[in-house]
């Protein structure tokens, strides 16, 4: 099942809401919510309080991508906060056994991030815990960077590595996902899109959403 995931990183703070409730209207199923703590990544965005508030102003999943140093420690409260869905970097969480646990416990998805140089092998016995595994296909920290073509024979593997082990776990795919690539992506095994520049960076972005999805279904 393809599900576009807007990230708001690309969006106009001023009106968030009305933008949300736009990505909503093109069929937008999953808001994801770019966390970074400029120590993890050369750059800050957005954090709890602002998450509070966004949980109030939609019904749809909020997906809380933590690109945070030591992410043991405020998983939980982005779980209380209002997000459904909790990813945290194998690169920054050398205990993420337990970090996957608390996210679960406290009633959210648990999702495992992979920077794009980082081998799979990295996160192997590590899969069974989580619900979803998001594959970068840039380096985290910004937005509206170019897409790293290699991530596709990532997602390629691990969709053969779960399907193997006959694991549930889906695949999310985040940065440079557009209309050009999305239908590729969908074929190697993702089906959780994340796009900002994509989404947000348009003058339309229920338009822009609604092209993503039927560009999604286009063969390759
Ligand atoms: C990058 C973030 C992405 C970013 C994607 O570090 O994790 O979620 O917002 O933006 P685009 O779609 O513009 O690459
Ligand atoms: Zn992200």
């Amino acid at each position: 099942m393809v599900e576009i995931a807007p990230s708001i990183l690309s969006a106009d703070f001023t009106r968030l809401g009305e933008q949300i409730a736009a990505a909503e209207r093109g069929g937008a199923t999953i808001i994801h919510f770019d966390v970074m703590d400029g120590h993890f990544v050369p750059n800050i965005t957005i954090g709890l309080p602002v998450l509070r508030s966004l949980a109030r102003a939609t019904r749809l999943p909020i997906d809380a991508h933590l690109m945070i140093s030591e992410p043991g420690l405020y998983a939980e409260q982005f779980v209380e906060a209002g997000a459904q869905m909790v990813s945290v970097h194998i690169e920054a969480d050398p205990h993420i056994h337990r970090t996957l646990a608390s996210i679960k416990k406290k009633g959210a998805k648990a999702g495992i991030v992979i920077n794009p140089a980082t081998s799979l092998s990295a996160i192997e016995e590590a899969l069974q815990y989580a619900d979803y595994v998001l594959v970068m296909s840039v380096n985290p920290g910004f937005g509206g960077q170019t897409f790293i073509p290699e991530s596709l024979e990532k997602v390629r593997r691990l969709r053969r590595l779960i399907d193997e082990r006959g694991l549930a776990t889906r695949i999310e795919i985040d940065g440079g996902i557009g209309p050009d690539n999305i239908a590729d992506a969908a074929a190697a095994g993702a089906e959780i899109f994340v796009a900002g520049t994509s989404v947000f960076g348009q003058p339309d972005p229920a338009a822009a959403v609604r092209g993503l999805l039927s560009a999604s279904a286009q063969l390759v």
